[in-house]
C-alpha cells in the first residue's frame, strides 16, 4: 500500500515547526542553514545554529526567511525537506502540506510556497495555505465564524503580525518588523553604548532569556565575555538587568503603540468587542516575562496570553488537519489562466 502523510508547517524566521499527522507529533528546529563557499550545505536546523557567529567568513549561516517572509526559495526548500525527513523519517507518496502563511501576501509570495513544496521528494505534494491568524485563532479557541471582533498579536523572531478577525475572516492585518531578534539587537546596542562593550546577538539572546523581565526592578548583574569597543581586545564585563530590560522595553513599547494605532482604526462594534474580550498574544517572544502585563498597561485593555507561545500557530494547523469541519479555513492557490 502507498504511504501518504499530511503535514502542518509553520516556516518561522527563527524556527520551523512541523506537525506530522502520521506520528501525531509536533516538532521544532532552528530554521537555519550553513553553506560553505555559496554551494556546499554543511548543516541545517539546530546543528547549523551551533555555527552561528562562530563560522569563518566563507561559511554563511542564516535563515532563508526575512521578517517572517520567504527570502531565499532554494534554501527554504532544502531545509524543509531535511526537517520533514527528520520529523517523520519518510516523507511518503503525494504528501499533503498545510502551510501557515502571512495574511497580506502577494501572488508572487503565494507561489513561493508552491515552489518550495514542488521539488525533490515533495514534487507531487498537494499544497494548502492557512492564514497564520486563523491558525492562531483555532489554537486559542476563538469561534472564527461567530466572533464580532478578536485581535491576535503574534510576536515572533523578526515580525509581529497584528490581525483582527470578525464575521468569519481576517478583516485587517499588519506585519511590523519587530520581534525577538530586534530585542537581541537592541540589548547588544545598549550594552555597546552604556558599557563600551561589544557582544554578539547570540550572547544578547542568552541575556534576554536569563534576565528579560518587563517588571524587573533590581540591578542584578551578570558576567559575560565580549570585546572592548575602545581597545578592540576581548575582556570580561558585567551587564545589569536594567541595561537588558531598558533595551527590550523600548521595542515592546513600539509594538504596544502599533497595536493601539491599529485598534483605533477598527470599526466601533469590532473595537468594542476586542476591548471586552481582551487582546490575544501568541508567538515565541511572548515567553518574555510580564510582556502581557506591560502591553496591557500600555494599550489600556486586557491581554490574554496563549499557553502555546511559539507553538500556537502549528497547534492550530494540527487542529485544522485533524478536524474536517475546520478544513474550510484552508485554501489552494488558483492556477494562472493562460
Ligand atoms: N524564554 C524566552 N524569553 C524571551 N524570548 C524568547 C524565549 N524563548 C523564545 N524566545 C524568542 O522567541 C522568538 C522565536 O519565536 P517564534 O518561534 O514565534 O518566531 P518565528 O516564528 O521563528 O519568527 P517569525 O514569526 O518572526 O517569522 C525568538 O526571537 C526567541 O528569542
Ligand atoms: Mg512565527
Amino acid at each position: 500500500m502507498l504511504f501518504h502523510n499530511t503535514y502542518g508547517i509553520d516556516l518561522g524566521t527563527s524556527t520551523l515547526k512541523i506537525y506530522s499527522q502520521q506520528n501525531n507529533q509536533l516538532t521544532k528546529e532552528m530554521n537555519i542553514i550553513a553553506v560553505k563557499d555559496k554551494e556546499q550545505v554543511l548543516a541545517v536546523g539546530n546543528a547549523a545554529y551551533e555555527m552561528y557567529e562562530k563560522a569563518p567568513d566563507n561559511i554563511e549561516v542564516g535563515s532563508p526567511m526575512t521578517n517572517g517572509r520567504i527570502g531565499d526559495i532554494e534554501k527554504a526548500e532544502f531545509i524543509l525537506q531535511m526537517l520533514l525527513l527528520r520529523a517523520s523519517r519518510l516523507i511518503g507518496y503525494h504528501p499533503v502540506l498545510y502551510f501557515a502563511v502571512p495574511t497580506d501576501m502577494t501572488e508572487i509570495e503565494k507561489r513561493a510556497y508552491h515552489s518550495i513544496a514542488h521539488r525533490g521528494s515533495l514534487k507531487k505534494s498537494k499544497v494548502f495555505l492557512v492564514e497564520k491568524p486563523v491558525a492562531d485563532a483555532i489554537a486559542l479557541g476563538i469561534p472564527i465564524s461567530r466572533t464580532k471582533g478578536s485581535m491576535i498579536v503574534n510576536i515572533g523572531a523578526q515580525s509581529t503580525e497584528i490581525s483582527v478577525i470578525a464575521s468569519g475572516r481576517v478583516i485587517i492585518s499588519k506585519i511590523i518588523s519587530i520581534g525577538g531578534s530586534q530585542f537581541d539587537e537592541a540589548i547588544a546596542d545598549n550594552i555597546r553604548k552604556r558599557n563600551n562593550f561589544l557582544i554578539g546577538n547570540r550572547t544578547a539572546k542568552r541575556l534576554k532569556f536569563a534576565m528579560g523581565d518587563l517588571k524587573a526592578q533590581g540591578r542584578e548583574g551578570r558576567k559575560i565575555v565580549g570585546v572592548d569597543s575602545v581597545s578592540g581586545l576581548p575582556r570580561e564585563g558585567v551587564v545589569t538587568s536594567m541595561t537588558v530590560n531598558q533595551a527590550i522595553l523600548r521595542c515592546v513599547a513600539s509594538i504596544g503603540d502599533e497595536i493601539r494605532n491599529f485598534l483605533d482604526r477598527t470599526p466601533p462594534q469590532v473595537h468594542n468587542n476586542i476591548l471586552n474580550e481582551g487582546i490575544y498574544l501568541s508567538g515565541g517572544s511572548t515567553y518574555l516575562k510580564n510582556i502581557d502585563w506591560y502591553l496591557s498597561s500600555r494599550i489600556g485593555c486586557s491581554v490574554r496570553l496563549s499557553q502555546h507561545y511559539d507553538m500556537c500557530t502549528i497547534y492550530g494547523l494540527k487542529e485544522l488537519i485533524t478536524h474536517k469541519s475546520l478544513h474550510k479555513w484552508a485554501y489552494t492557490i488558483k492556477k494562472k489562466k493562460k
